[in-house]
């Protein structure tokens, strides 16, 4: 029997992807937490995995049929363990956020205290925001960076460690430019009893292509995304010491999450291969150089950087000395004008609010993986600052459109 799109194509939706394509193929996309990922990881989100229903663990399903869902499912806990020397592996976690919260239940109680970067100096939602459920379920204490040099002062956790004796210490970071101390955060867990867990959404693909400090081997437990540096499918996993593996995955499911989606961990298992290739230790080598060049670019364009760099994948540029007026809001859409995509963002201590803000976020994972390189981050960077400046120029920022586009052609994401 034909579907009923074999007969009349639903060419509404498959315009609207079409056109998403090229706007993803003709800008330049500079959001952190963003990346291209491969044909094959999308091939295998879009089979006929989707259809299975796998409640359960490889072995233990509640639904028949799922031996090959089993062996895709093992393959991908096998190689993400290899991957990051993990062991235990979760992989069923639809995201980021969801992993975070499957790792809470499985180790805490609601009221429990815990130590989070604060959502503002570049934590995330999940550690402990007052409007996400993390923040509600539990009590959570934020600590800052320093108003000096805006990076985490090491001391400031110890003492907050030490004054609330939290049971749990959450590490990772959504706008953060600095290199984390995995060992650090766990001299002071240890210190003061409590467990440790990394949240390494951003960091993942950089940890996989070993030019970031591999929190594994400090950290109870490690979540992250498998779509921003890791440039997978989306979705979340969790690593864990074995002793934490029961309770995890019994907070993935039944705690938290339904049936798998076996398609995006099909992805997942994909993605796992492709960054335990040589290359993408290239790749990951390749983001932190741009990152710098970029980063060093925007500097003498007169801007800004939140503590003077990165040595990461993202910066957090503060406009305010390039023009006190302009707001990461009026930035961020005067720019997507231009074709050159990225978002707002707070600065530390950012007197503006979170809709408007003082900065912006930019990461290098994108054009990396379209192969652009140092030379074309001084472009980069001369372009955004040429839509600033000419942001009330309707012909100046179309001009600078069709530059963008240009050099994307130069680059292109998918052949
Ligand atoms: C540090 C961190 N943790 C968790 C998440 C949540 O990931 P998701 O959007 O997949 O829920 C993000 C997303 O940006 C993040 O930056």
């Amino acid at each position: 029997m034909p579907f009923p799109s074999d007969t009349n194509p639903d060419t509404q939706v498959f315009d609207l992807i079409d056109a998403e394509v090229q706007r993803q193929c003709t800008g330049l996309q500079l959001i952190a937490s963003e990346n291209f990922t491969s044909p094959a990881v999308m091939n295998a989100v879009g089979s006929a995995l989707t259809n299975k229903y796998a409640e359960g663990y490889p072995g233990k399903r509640y639904y028949g049929g799922n031996a090959i869902v089993d062996d895709i499912e093992s393959l991908a806990i096998e190689r993400v363990k290899a991957l990051f020397g993990a062991d235990h592996a979760n992989v069923q976690p639809h995201s980021g956020a969801n992993a975070n919260m499957c790792a809470y239940q499985a180790i805490l109680e609601p009221g429990d205290t815990v130590l989070g970067l604060s959502l503002d100096h570049g934590g995330h939602l999940t550690h402990g925001s007052p409007v996400n459920a993390s923040g509600k379920l539990y009590s959570f204490v934020p600590y800052k960076v320093t108003p000096g040099d805006e990076r985490i002062d090491m001391d400031q956790v110890r003492d907050l460690a030490l004054q609330h004796r939290p049971k749990l210490i959450v590490a990772g970071t959504t706008s953060y430019p600095r290199r984390l101390d995995p060992a650090a955060f766990k001299a002071i867990a240890d210190e003061v009893g409590a467990m440790f867990m990394f949240d390494a959404a951003h960091l993942a693909g950089l940890i996989a292509g070993g030019v970031y400090p591999n929190p594994v081997p400090y950290a109870d437990i490690v979540t992250f995304t498998t779509h921003k540096t890791l440039r997978g499918p989306r979705g979340g996993t969790i690593l864990c010491k074995q002793e934490f593996a029961a309770a995890i995955d019994k907070a993935v499911f039944p705690g938290w999450q339904g049936g798998p989606l076996e398609h995006v961990i099909a992805g997942k298992a994909v993605a796992f291969f492709e960054a335990a290739q040589p290359s993408f230790k290239e790749y990951a080598q390749q983001i932190l150089l741009n990152a710098d060049a970029l980063a060093d670019a925007l500097v003498q364009q007169g801007f800004r950087l939140v503590s003077g760099g990165t040595d990461s994948h993202l910066m957090v540029v503060d406009l305010r000395p390039f023009d006190a007026d302009l707001t990461g809001k009026e930035a961020q859409l005067v720019l997507d004008e231009g074709g050159i995509t990225l978002n707002k963002n707070n600065v530390p201590d950012d007197p503006r609010s979170p809709f408007v803000t003082s900065g912006v976020r930019i990461g290098t994972p994108s054009v990396t993986t379209q192969g652009m390189k140092e030379p074309q981050m001084v472009q980069i960077a001369e372009l955004i600052a040429r839509v600033l400046r000419h942001r009330t120029d309707p012909t100046a920022v179309a001009a600078a459109k069709a530059d963008v586009a240009t050099l994307c052609a130069q680059f292109p994401a998918y052949v």
